[in-house]
């Protein structure tokens, strides 16, 4: 096993819509698509199609959703055996994108709230012989501490993705992490600096990475990527593309970064080829349904 990603997974509704309706308004919508979606799900799906092996620890619903997620976790190449199943709705996603392929996304966690530091302990074994961890925020943050805690006593490397933004996240308890991954937003929620210029985001990091965090990389969209540690600065430019739809773009960045982590060991190298393959997404619709495998991923030739 490669990668193991602990976290969500959600049923993606995606309505295009020429404008968000006023209060009271039923407004008709151009177009309509629905996929597997939720960070966690996104990430593991990211790696996997470019070849990593991984195993997705979540938590599905007992409805009409669950078997079909089940299913697309196992098409896409990932281990299900900890994909769990809830009494419970699954999780799903809302989510509005408009003509400058701009999102907002509401999420209803469902069966997600559901995923416990009981469920890592049931996958102990699978979990560490892992290369790498991957989290983010859409399961209870004490999940989210229990495997930063999990990857630090068996020497697992941790990723962090703190999205989306938690106003609870206790920066004390996820500073072991190896890599945390927020993108600007996040990072200004974290902090409460502004971050509008390059320069504020690179300072903003700076404060992590004063409290603690080893390694923060901010994952800044068409701004590419910043990598701040106590001991330098890296920036990655952004690959410039036409953008149609920006949903999962974010997890497009931290699934590719991952692959290409665990396979050489490289964050400069990984940092440069998910910038590629997060602008390759955006030219695409849809989530998933955006992420190229590794036969397709241009930009890794
Ligand atoms: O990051 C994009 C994802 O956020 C979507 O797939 C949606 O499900 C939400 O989790
Ligand atoms: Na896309």
């Amino acid at each position: 096993m490669d990668i193991a990603v602990i976290g969500s997974n959600m049923v993606d509704l995606i309505s295009y819509v020429d404008r968000m309706p006023e209060q009271g308004e039923t407004l008709a919508a151009p177009d309509f698509q629905m996929g597997c979606g939720g960070k966690g799900a996104n990430q593991a799906v990211a790696a996997s199609r470019l070849g990593s092996d991984v195993l997705m620890v979540t938590r599905v619903g007992n409805d009409i959703f669950a078997k079909n997620t089940i299913d697309n976790f196992a098409k896409n190449g990932i281990d299900t055996r900890f994909v769990l199943e809830t009494e419970s709705t699954s999780g799903v996603a809302p989510i509005f994108v408009d003509k400058d392929s701009n999102n907002s996304i509401i999420i209803v966690l469902g069966a997600n709230e559901k995923l416990s530091p009981a469920d890592i302990d049931a996958a102990a074994d699978e979990i560490a012989a892992c290369k790498l961890i991957v989290l983010q925020l859409e399961v209870p943050l004490e999940t989210v501490y229990a495997a930063i805690e999990f990857g630090n006593a068996h020497d697992i490397p941790v990723l962090l993705n703190p999205a989306p933004a938690h106003p609870d996240l206790d920066i004390e308890r996820v500073k072991s992490c190896t890599y945390f991954m927020p993108n600007e937003t996040e990072l200004a929620l974290l902090t409460s600096k502004p971050v509008d210029t390059i320069e504020q985001i690179r300072e903003a990091a700076q404060g992590l990475v004063d409290q603690g965090v080893k390694d923060v990389i901010v994952t800044m969209g068409s701004r590419g990527a910043l990598w701040v540690n106590s001991t330098f600065t890296k920036e990655i430019p952004a690959v410039r593309v036409e953008a149609k739809d920006t949903t999962g773009a974010g997890d497009a960045f931290i699934g590719c970064f991952s692959h290409y982590l665990v396979k050489s060991g490289d964050v400069e190298k990984a940092m440069a080829m998910a910038s590629k393959y997060a602008a390759d997404s955006v030219t695409k619709l849809g989530t998933q349904s955006s992420y190229a495998t590794a036969a397709e991923f241009v930009g890794a030739r």
